[in-house]
């Protein structure tokens, strides 16, 4: 598109030479002072104006001033003569022009400055462009932050949903067990209370009263005598028989309750509060989690070893700390399904360092390749027939959120997993 040129003079000697050497690349627009040059302004799209500073009424540099409030965009251009370059300059330094030229101008000096004038203002212009696209793009990024944010927020409660429904589904798998024994043993109190033994009992009494008026006779000389006699003398032994299975049944019944108890007391006090960052003791949080897989765990037959040292108080999160440890547990476990049932062992130690209490749940299980190890904390990474290749990834996501971390360790194949989790020992006066 052709850049229209406004130039203005009183005089013929700028106008006339400037329009004539203008004329075949510009579109050449001329005004006598600054009045007529602000009229045509207002009428006209112009791109770049180029004054004489000597005019009557309203100087070169007056009307480029009003032209810079005004049209800021286009370009302001002064010719002056020596005895005005003081003006020029100085208009210069304050923005309202953009360069001045030299009387007597050469042609070639004069086409510079307006192809430079040219170029700069589409500079300007596609910086102006830039800054705007940038501005959008900030303004862009900004709103997908925040909706990110939204929705690391939503992510973050949703897992916090999923690891409290696994927990309770764990609770619930526990304490289910717990009641399938409870049946057992009631059921064998019942079978206990209905046995032959009762039923005897009961036959030989009717017999005995039969016979209560000769008594003596009917149990010196009548072998039926003789024989209830026996009955009742061999009674008192099924009695006390009967008496330790009942008594057997009976506490194991209670155990099984109290155990129930126990699971349902951890899964409380695993889910009340526990959604912030507290001072705690680690021990007491593994205590639950161990509490809430005890019966898991008995029926796999497996032991668990403590060893808990005496340590600070550290900033943990407990359903987070819970979670992790459930997915530990159940990790463990399932690394010894192929271990002898008297061999397999869990062994939970807490102890500290100079800067961190750590936790180690070390197992004596199939143990980790060197070649996996690096892998188990990735996304979607197992070795599990029915795996998700979840849990540890959680478990290093929540370590972060406690600003701590977990690590593993592994001699190799059978050799057992140690998993090791820190957290930061706070400063004294601390606070969450
Ligand atoms: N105690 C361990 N002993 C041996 N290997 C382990 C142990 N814990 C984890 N691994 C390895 O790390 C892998 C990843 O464990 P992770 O808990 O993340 O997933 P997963 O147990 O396979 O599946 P899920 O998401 O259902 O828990 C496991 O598949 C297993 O190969
Ligand atoms: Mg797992």
């Amino acid at each position: 598109m052709t850049n229209t040129l406004l130039l203005v003079d009183d005089e013929e000697d700028l106008l006339i030479p400037l329009r004539v050497l203008l004329e075949e690349q510009y579109s050449i627009l001329t005004a006598r002072n600054g009045d007529q040059a602000l009229e045509l302004l207002a009428a006209e799209s112009i791109d770049m104006i180029i004054s004489d500073q000597r005019m009557p009424g309203m100087t070169g540099v007056e009307l480029l001033t009003r032209v810079c409030e005004l049209y800021p965009e286009i370009v302001r251009i002064i010719v002056t003569g020596y005895t005005d370059v003081e003006v020029a300059v100085r208009a210069i330094n304050e923005g309202q022009v953009y360069r001045y030229i030299n009387k007597p101008w050469s042609v070639d000096d004069m086409q510079l400055v307006i192809q430079q004038g040219l170029e700069w203002r589409d500079l300007v212009r596609s910086k102006g462009r830039l800054d705007a696209d940038l501005s959008h793009a900030h303004k862009a990024l900004a709103e997908r932050n925040r909706e990110l944010k939204a929705m690391q927020s939503q992510l973050v409660k949703n897992a916090h949903k999923a690891g409290m429904a696994e927990m309770t589904a764990m609770v619930l798998h526990n304490v289910n067990n717990v009641l399938n024994s409870v049946i057992v043993s009631g059921q064998s109190i019942v079978n206990l209370t209905e046995s032959k033994s009762v039923e005897m009992f009961s036959r030989a009494n009717k017999l005995l009263r039969d016979n209560m008026e000769n008594v003596e006779d009917f149990i010196i000389n009548d072998p039926k005598g003789k024989r209830l006699l026996e009955f009742y003398l061999s009674f008192e032994t099924a009695f006390e028989e009967l008496n330790v299975k009942v008594a057997r049944d009976a506490k194991r019944l209670m155990e099984m309750v109290d155990a129930i108890i126990q699971v349902i007391v951890a899964q409380q006090s695993a889910t009340v509060g526990g959604l912030h960052p507290e001072f705690l003791s680690a021990s007491d949080v593994i205590d639950t989690a161990v509490a809430i897989h005890r019966s898991s765990l008995s029926q796999r037959r497996i032991a668990v070893e403590k060893n808990f040292d005496d340590v600070p108080l550290v900033r943990i999160q407990k359903t987070k700390l819970i979670h992790i440890m459930i997915n530990l547990l159940k990790n463990a476990w399932e690394a010894m399904n192929d271990t002898a049932p008297d061999e397999r062992k869990i062994i939970i130690s807490i102890n500290r360092d100079e800067e961190n209490v750590c936790v180690k749940v070390a197992d004596v299980g199939c143990g980790i390749s060197d070649e996996d190890l690096p892998k188990v904390f990735s996304h979607g990474f197992t070795t599990k027939v029915n795996g998700h290749g979840f849990g540890l990834e959680s478990c290093a996501h929540y370590m972060r959120e406690m600003d701590g971390e977990i690590k593993v360790e592994s001699a190799g194949v059978g050799q057992g997993a140690t998993f090791i989790m820190t957290f930061p020992i706070p400063q004294p006066g601390a606070v969450i």
